[in-house]
């Protein structure tokens, strides 16, 4: 249980938590930092991983009709006129006529409570954007002199193999990670010979344009996707989207999120493919509410799309009935799901002395060290035997040695980046071969016998 709730939380407190620990970085920070990039450090890329694996036990490894894949990033660039992005793929921005910041005219007229979104045409935008333009000041000179509200298409272009021309087609980066499995549904149709209803999983790249990246992970240019198409019979599609939508909602409370800080948003305005469109949103410190997955009822529209522009006929046939599968998507934001892992887990306590304590309070099995090996001293030995309990340990689980500093401090190390256990090895050790193990959370402390940790450990990790 947390001691903090989310009003006593601040993110600015747990982006600088962030750095200092070794979780997330900005990009190219030592060149003034690149705007909506970011890098996961040591412990960062530990956590990111246990989330995906956990999501891909869940999504594939436990579904014995949902396959996993790899795709490529770059692909040829028709696709993405299959898609509609290259055509449609935008979001309305306007630039500050006094010193030509951007800024996106959706998020602005949401802020005053108007809704608004990026599936608006270009007329329907600017006529909200002139009604408050006095109530939108620019984020950097706070003049209100805008520019008309235009779409900005967020696709990010590459000029890959292009050595000599100025003029060829460009291969773009992908726009969503989720194309990949539309163009190998037929490989995996071939291939694995599914019945249908079946399911693709996949965790992959995106890139997006985006024209004010903010809010620390949640907006930024370059992130990760996981996402699951599943693919029906036409019509079929009712029971199966409520079955996914409960599996989701289940999945984020199994990874700790509290479900006071979770919320469904049901999109009010589709895009014009779409049968139904759920947002599962999370309660972020500071940020307050905001989408981390989208789970969209596409119906038959990638397909028949992939099928008219590829000139590949991309129909199931089940048995002899021959028809373009609807299909089902759940797409989360891996940067956005960490972010609010980290949120949630991050708490303070007061302790024994009026000491406060930081402990971030992951489920075990995101902890991104497990066993922290401490001896209590360099000398006589102990190093050395200890250290040899880190050798053995660390061949099943991500262990850490560390050996500075006074056991307290060393506890105290642990607490705030997540450890479960703490192995402490002192003189009596050599006595009695046993060790203090003591738990993150209760700071419980229990003497086991050495030749039992595997045991011990291999019933709680
Ligand atoms: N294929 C469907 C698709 O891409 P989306 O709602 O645009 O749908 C899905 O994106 C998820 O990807 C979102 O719920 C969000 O978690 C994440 N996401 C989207 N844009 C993002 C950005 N600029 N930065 C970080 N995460 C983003």
């Amino acid at each position: 249980m947390n001691n903090l709730k989310v009003k006593d939380k601040k993110m600015e407190e747990i982006v600088a938590f962030a750095k200092e620990k070794g979780f997330v970085f900005q990009s190219s920070e030592i060149y003034g930092g690149l705007a909506g990039a970011y890098d996961f450090g040591p412990l960062g890329v530990e956590l990111l991983n246990n989330i995906k694996k956990s999501w891909w036990k869940a999504n594939v490894q436990k579904k014995p009709n949902y396959y996993g894949l790899d795709s490529a990033m770059f692909k040829d660039p028709r696709v993405w006129d299959a898609s509609g992005h290259t055509s449609g793929f935008s979001d309305p921005m306007a630039e500050c006529k006094k010193c030509n910041t951007r800024i996106r005219v959706d998020k602005e007229l949401e802020k005053l409570g108007i809704s608004a979104d990026e599936k608006m045409s270009e007329e329907e935008i600017n006529k909200l954007f002139d009604e408050n333009r006095d109530k939108i000041k620019c984020h950097k000179c706070g003049s209100s002199d805008f520019s008309e509200a235009k779409a900005f298409n967020l696709l990010v272009k590459s000029n890959l193999g292009d050595f000599t021309s100025k003029e060829s087609t460009p291969v773009y980066l992908p726009g969503e990670a989720c194309q990949g499995i539309y163009l190998n549904y037929k490989n995996i149709v071939d291939s694995m010979h599914p019945k249908i209803p079946f399911g693709v999983a996949q965790i992959g790249k995106a890139f997006r344009n985006e024209i004010s990246p903010r809010n620390f992970l949640f907006r930024t240019r370059e992130f990760e996707q996981a996402d699951t198409q599943f693919f029906v019979k036409p019509n079929e599609n009712k029971e199966a989207f409520e079955r996914i939508k409960r599996e989701r909602w289940q999945w984020y409370l199994d990874l700790g999120l509290s479900k006071d800080n979770l919320k469904w948003s049901q999109h009010e305005n589709l895009v014009f493919y779409a049968s139904d469109a759920w947002d599962i949103e999370y309660n972020f410190p500071t940020y307050g509410f905001d989408e981390i997955e989208g789970i969209h009822d596409r119906t038959n529209y990638d397909l028949t799309q992939h099928t008219k522009f590829s000139g590949i006929d991309l129909s199931f046939n089940d048995n002899g009935e021959k028809f373009i599968p609807w299909i089902l998507e759940t797409s989360m934001g891996l940067g956005r799901v960490f972010l609010a892992v980290l949120s949630e887990a991050y708490d303070k306590e007061v302790i024994g002395g009026g000491e406060e304590r930081k402990v971030l309070r992951l489920k075990i099995e995101l902890a991104p060290v497990k066993i922290a090996i401490l001896p209590l001293m360099k000398k006589d030995g102990l190093r050395e035997n200890a250290f040899e309990i880190f050798e053995k340990l660390s061949e099943k689980y991500n262990c850490t040695f560390a050996d500075t500093a006074s056991v307290g401090k060393r506890y105290r190390k642990q607490d705030e980046i997540g450890t479960p256990f703490c192995l402490t090895y002192d003189y009596d050790s050599k006595e009695d071969d046993s060790v203090t193990v003591r738990k993150r959370d209760s700071m419980a402390q229990e003497r086991i016998k050495i030749k039992d940790l595997e045991q011990y450990f291999a019933n709680k990790l």
